[in-house]
């Protein structure tokens, strides 16, 4: 499956080499995985483990190409439990933001949610983390509730603030 935005094609599937370059683009950026769940690392074994394990369970994957250059440089992970969408992980290559990108991503799966039969989307982000919130709000979401959570992989408490945005 494919969809496009005015910069970015987002699509399901990704080549062994194209692996190579989202690795370099986003899984292995310390300062891109500061607020994410996952940890980031050089070995490209350990992304290739991430998104087998991504692909292997039933969150959506979508990996995010820049049309200019036709590469990867970040992703969008969600799941659908009846009529909402939850659990967003939208990430862009940190040599990418700021172009519009996380914009155009968020805006595209609003369009999917208004063609699926989507009424809720719900977003969350660390507390600290400005871009995402600011994202969202930029996009209409409200801000819902905060709950304490801990990062699996360092065990780092941190508070997660849930917005959510009615189709
Ligand atoms: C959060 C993230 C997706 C934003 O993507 P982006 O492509 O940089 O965002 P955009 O360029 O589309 O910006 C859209 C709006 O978001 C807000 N925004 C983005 N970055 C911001 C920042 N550093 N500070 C404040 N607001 C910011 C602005 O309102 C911006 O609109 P503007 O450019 O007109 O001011 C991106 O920073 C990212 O992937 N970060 C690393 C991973 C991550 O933390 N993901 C979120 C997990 S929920």
């Amino acid at each position: 499956m494919k969809i496009e935005t005015k910069d970015l094609i987002l699509k399901t599937y990704i080549s062994k080499e194209d692996i190579e370059k989202i690795h370099q683009n986003v899984f292995s950026q310390n300062e891109t995985a500061k607020y994410m769940l996952w940890r980031a690392s050089n070995e490209i074994e350990w992304t290739k483990k991430r998104l087998k394990s991504w692909q292997e369970s039933n969150v959506d994957l979508y990996f995010v190409y820049e049309k200019a250059n036709n590469i990867p440089i970040g992703f969008l992970t969600f799941s659908q439990e009846n009529d909402t969408i939850k659990n967003i992980g939208l990430c862009i290559g940190k040599n990418y933001i700021r172009k519009g990108y996380g914009k155009q991503v968020l805006t595209a799966l609003l369009d999917y949610c208004k063609s699926h039969n989507i009424k809720t989307v719900e977003y969350s982000a660390f507390h600290e983390n400005i871009a995402s919130i600011e994202l969202a709000k930029k996009l209409g979401f409200v801000y819902s509730h905060s709950k304490n959570s801990v990062r699996n992989h360092d065990k780092l408490d941190f508070v997660e603030d849930v917005y959510v945005k009615k189709i």
